[in-house]
């Protein structure tokens, strides 16, 4: 087990990253309020991992409550997360309650903002099971669901007190799901890691063959860079970059998530035909080659992602980038590269260029 840590001061907590983890009840008593938790789940989930905490939390003399919620992306809603709400009163579940995400992205966005707001706050325990949610999502306090207008539109910072991140979990994971996830770790290279994007081009037939040295040393990777991140700007309010360095693509992505319809593609294959997208329009402002171009869309290509968009038209796309949190007083503030390896924040791109962009990376 390997443990790194997020600097947030009193709200500091651990990422333990491991194999059997699951079964390490040790782990988790001393990160209770007290002995009580409601475990968040989903329905693929739960039959393959609830027992595998619960099971040696009870043996600990915790006493678990399970809350299993319809599975996908389409259910990141006000509906499931007034489930989760339901589930707690009907337990009595009190202030003293942890309440602990079991799952993916969505159900670790679901159950952090149910922990945020029940009570006016419980506190918290992340345990990530696909790609995405151990080497993003299941770190750094954000939390929500999503509105028909906008992705991620209602939610709230959160930290958890501790992140359990079971790599054995990964074994169940489908193909397409991987992939997902990598296209987030491969956004920690190109934003500001260039030694860890070299590291990715050379061993991505070990990723996508899970070799599990090379998945343990990704997901470490992604989770160090993430900490540094929020632990330098945990609430996105620095003026340039920042936090927000983290959004690579996911504008982009999140105008093709809700012009799809949330679910029709995988958030992490948004945000690669996204990344394509910002690459593309650095190109048009003169930043990256054609070269660079190309090998950002390589590099996802060989993680099994979409390298293009849907076409949805330029207009829907700048209309849903339009309801984006990266709207700053009305003006689209996008990520971009400077570099390949180098984001920055930029609110000054033409929009006929943004177009442009948009129109020759959707096929
Ligand atoms: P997901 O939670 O929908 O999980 C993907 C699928 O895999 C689901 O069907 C799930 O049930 C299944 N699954 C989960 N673990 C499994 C396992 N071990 N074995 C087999 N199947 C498993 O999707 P995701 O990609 O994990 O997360 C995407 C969500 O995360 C989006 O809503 C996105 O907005 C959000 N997100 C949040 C943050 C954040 O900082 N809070 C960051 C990135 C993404
Ligand atoms: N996934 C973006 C962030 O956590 O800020």
């Amino acid at each position: 087990m390997r443990t790194l840590n997020v600097a947030l001061g009193e709200r500091a907590y651990p990422i333990h990253i491991g194999p059997g983890l699951l079964g390490r009840p040790d782990l988790v008593v001393g990160a209770l309020a007290t002995p009580r938790a409601a475990i968040v789940s989903n329905e693929v989930v739960a039959p393959l991992y609830l027992e595998k905490l619960a099971a040696p939390l009870r043996a600990a003399g915790v006493r678990i409550t399970a809350i299993v919620l319809p599975d996908g992306e389409s259910h990141k809603n006000w509906e499931t997360l007034n489930r989760i709400f339901d589930v707690l009163l009907a337990e009595r579940c009190d202030r003293g309650t942890t309440v602990i995400a079991l799952g993916g992205g969505v159900v670790g966005d679901l159950a952090g903002f149910a922990a945020a707001s029940y009570q006016r706050g419980v506190p918290f325990i992340q345990v990530p099971t696909t790609l995405l949610a151990l080497v993003d999502s299941s770190v750094g306090g954000k939390t929500g669901i999503n509105h028909p207008r906008g992705k991620n539109m209602v939610g709230a910072f959160w930290q958890p007190k501790l992140v359990l991140a079971d790599t054995d979990t990964l074994a169940t994971l489908p193909a397409r799901e991987l992939s997902a996830g990598l296209a987030e770790v491969i956004k920690y290279g190109l934003i500001r890691d260039l030694p860890f994007l070299a590291w990715l081009e050379e061993n991505m037939t070990r990723l996508m063959a899970r070799d599990a040295e090379a998945l343990a040393y990704a997901i470490e990777r992604s989770c160090a860079n993430k900490a540094e991140v929020v632990a330098a700007d945990e609430r996105e309010t620095a003026k340039d970059g920042g936090r927000a360095l983290l959004n690579l693509g996911h504008t982009f992505g999140h105008a093709i998530e809700t012009g799809l319809g949330y679910g029709e593609w995988l958030h992490g294959e948004a945000v690669a035909a996204g990344t394509v997208m910002a690459a593309e329009l650095s190109r048009r402002l003169g930043w990256l080659s054609e070269a660079d171009v190309a090998r950002v869309r390589e590099l996802l290509a060989r993680a099994g992602l979409p390298v293009s968009g849907p076409k949805l038209g330029a207009e829907r796309y700048l209309d849903f980038m339009g309801h984006d949190k990266k709207v700053v007083a009305g003006r689209l503030r996008l990520v971009l590269l400077r570099q390949i390896g180098a984001a920055i924040t930029y609110a000054d791109a033409p929009p006929d260029d943004v177009r442009a962009a948009i129109e020759s990376c959707c096929a």
